[in-house]
């Protein structure tokens, strides 16, 4: 992928005015929707589900990336396909039958994508990573916004990209936690293709600046 993209996390968005933060969004240089659904057992928190997927779908204007941290996610894939997923990503730890899950996610049309977590080592991708759409990796543990960045983040991104051009596959790198002008330029010249950004986005008193200066660090 030549043009690295940004996807602001609407988990640190301000829930009561949801729809004006997408709309920041739309207006933004940003490129995707970053979506993150916790269901208080896979992570232990618990975000939001899809009455309101339903709600950010109707106003959203760019890709729809959703991330399930949930157990057994193979039970929604329908549902959040016709919610409008584009890119459906589930996390390795969860799924017993990850070929299946990946299947079944192409299926439904949408692009499919593996979370891992920080412990998780990415040579366990081996034998899959030719069906994988995406690979996000985690930079932080799942749960919650605001954390910081793990520093061993850029060795598996390394990893990864190693295992993705040996293997000749496709997949494209995604970095979850803990993004911020500080790490972002390392994490793109390290592999990575999608940046996503909570807190860093969203907390900022300029978002669509952020959004800007971000992308335009990405892309140098
Ligand atoms: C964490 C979520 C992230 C989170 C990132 O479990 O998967 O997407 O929103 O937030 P920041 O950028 O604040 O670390
Ligand atoms: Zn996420």
């Amino acid at each position: 992928m030549n043009s690295k993209l940004i996807a602001p996390s609407l988990l640190a968005a301000d829930f009561a005015n949801l729809q004006r933060d997408i709309e920041m969004v739309n207006q933004s240089e940003a490129d995707w929707f970053h979506i993150d659904i916790m269901d208080g057992v896979f992570v232990p928190n618990i975000s939001f589900g899809m009455p309101v997927l339903q709600a950010i779908q109707k106003h959203a204007k760019k890709t729809l990336d959703v991330h399930l941290m949930i157990v057994d996610p193979d039970r929604y894939i329908k549902t959040f396909a016709d919610l409008g997923s584009d890119v459906l990503t589930v996390h390795y730890e969860a799924c017993p039958h990850l070929h299946r899950t990946l299947q079944a996610i192409k299926a439904e049309g949408m692009k499919a994508g593996v979370s891992l977590n920080p412990h998780t080592n990415v040579s366990l991708l081996e034998d899959t990573i030719n069906d994988i759409d995406l690979v996000l990796i985690m930079s932080v543990n799942p749960g919650f916004g605001g954390q910081s960045f793990i520093e061993n983040t850029y060795e598996k991104v390394k990893q990864l990209k190693e295992l993705i051009n040996r293997k000749g596959a496709k997949t494209i790198i995604e970095i979850d936690g803990g993004v911020t002008n500080k790490n972002a330029k390392q994490l793109v010249d390290a592999g990575a293709d999608v940046l996503v950004a909570g807190s860093y986005v969203f907390k900022s008193d300029h978002q669509l600046e952020t959004i800007k200066d971000l992308k335009s660090i990405v892309n140098l």
